[in-house]
């Protein structure tokens, strides 16, 4: 099918960015992985084009941080009128007032009432590293509850509260004391011959028993946990199970941290995804589409636990810089202007859509979720066994590049296929991207007899 978006001058990678890929392979370490082997030279919304001129579809957006799309001009401006003001003083040095619009907006957005303080970081780690520092200080306990399969950085502490074995915690123990892993409901692969309804039931049970045999709820500072699985491949809760834990956490003082760090700022049809459980979290951890490409990260809490840090404890050189709080304040300003809640709601349908019409297709998907415009698809190999088809996905991945359309993987299987395309794209180029994912899997199912193909 012609193109309108998408225009390849050169096979995926071009020359250019295959000298540069071999310079990278010289001085740069192979740990740091790269989805794509091109390399960018400029992006605009969800088009992204390459040194060797080929435009792309970006269903990547920065693993989920361009959710008002690349360069927002409005974004642009705001950094331009900021670093011609001034770049850097340092928060805890000389302050600026944007930090504090930030703080103050954020708070009367994030749920609950009560208030609310907001203090800004660099990273989504370093984040998720706060709220445990804060929540650890505030409850006067050490033990930390994250979930199976959850992700929440590559530091020494969220690398221990990260799920996935390889390539996040091998070889790198050891890891940080007092966190214990609970389970997270995962429907799909739930046993065989129990109902939805049956397992959401069990899980809970699961979560009260593991308070029981694996550690006490009184020595716990705080439960963290995504509202919606993102590395972990894009898994929706159960409503019920996300209000038990909130309940549990209230009966034994353990604080409730929502990681919105992938989920937030209008993934997910909302500005915190912790919305759709009818949940009010203690603390909250934002970050990527929150500064549009500009490192930015932040936590909102209570003013009582927020407050728990004596003068000093916190912060850093970069934490919430002029440029990261503009961007920031800039993105609040596009999601409301321009509906980006909304707009998630409406993409997400529709690639929902899609998906279910390519499962009709190709046997291979094996399951079709989301929320909002967090939509992903579980490849196996086949839908009895379930068996994860790793392969399959990276075939789908790279075959799709090679077509123009940046595309992510997530799982602990690495079997999901997952979209985090700008909340910006326009309808076109949101069906010329889909367009390319059924022919990229037209390529690896239909081309490819060492794999199994559909068709029911
Ligand atoms: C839910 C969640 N928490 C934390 C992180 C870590 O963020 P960063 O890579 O900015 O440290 C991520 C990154 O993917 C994430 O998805």
């Amino acid at each position: 099918m012609e193109k309108k978006y998408v225009k390849l001058q050169t096979a995926i990678p071009g020359p250019i960015s295959q000298e540069l890929l071999e310079r990278r392979n010289k001085y740069v370490p192979k740990g740091i992985s790269n989805n794509c082997h091109s390399f960018v030279k400029k992006a605009q919304g969800a088009l992204v084009e390459d040194v060797d001129a080929n435009t792309y579809i970006d269903f990547a957006g920065a693993i989920g941080t361009l959710n008002v799309g690349h360069s927002h001009p409005r974004v642009v401006r705001a950094l331009q009128e900021q670093a011609s003001q001034f770049v850097h003083t340092g928060f805890n040095v000389m302050m600026y007032e944007s930090y504090i619009s930030l703080a103050e907006r954020l708070c009367k957005l994030a749920p609950g009432d009560f208030d609310k303080q907001a203090a800004f970081f660099n990273s989504g780690a370093e984040a998720v590293e706060n709220a445990v520092k804060i929540a650890r200080k505030y409850t006067k306990r050490q033990g930390i509850i994250s979930f199976t399969r959850g992700f929440h950085g590559r530091t020494l502490m969220t690398m221990t509260m990260t799920s996935k074995v390889k390539p996040y915690k091998f070889g790198f123990g050891p890891f940080a004391p007092e966190v214990y892993k609970a389970p997270y409901p995962y429907v799909y692969r739930r046993p065989e011959g129990m109902t939805e309804q049956q397992y959401n039931v069990m899980i809970i049970e699961q979560f009260e028993q593991f308070l029981l045999a694996e550690v006490a709820p009184e020595t716990i500072a705080a439960v963290v946990m995504e509202p919606v699985q993102g590395e972990g491949g894009f898994i929706v809760p159960d409503t019920a199970f996300v209000q038990r834990v909130r309940e549990i956490c209230t009966q034994h003082g353990m604080l409730f941290v929502a990681d919105e760090i992938q989920t937030g700022f209008a993934r997910t049809g909302k500005y915190f995804a912790i919305d759709h459980f009818d949940v009010v979290p203690d603390l909250i951890t934002i970050s990527k589409s929150m500064g549009a490409g500009v490192p930015i990260s932040g936590l909102i809490g209570r003013t009582e636990i927020m407050d728990a840090a004596a003068v000093g404890e916190i912060g850093g050189t970069y934490s919430g810089s002029p440029l990261g709080c503009r961007a920031a304040l800039t993105v609040l300003d596009i999601i409301e202007s321009e509906g980006l809640n909304d707009r998630a709601e409406k993409l997400g349908d529709r690639v929902l859509e899609k998906m279910h019409l390519l499962a009709d297709r190709f046997e291979g998907i094996g399951d079709v979720r989301g929320l909002g415009a967090m939509c992903a698809m579980e490849i196996v190999k086949d839908r009895q066994s379930k068996t994860p088809d790793k392969e399959a996905v990276g075939k789908i991945v790279k075959a799709a590049g090679e077509r123009g359309l940046m595309l992510l993987s997530a799982g602990l299987y690495g079997n999901v296929i997952r979209i985090l395309m700008p909340l910006t794209i326009t309808d076109d180029q949101l069906e010329e991207g889909l367009q390319i994912l059924e022919e990229a899997m037209e390529a690896v199912y239909l081309n490819d007899s060492a794999l199994s193909v559909g068709g029911e």
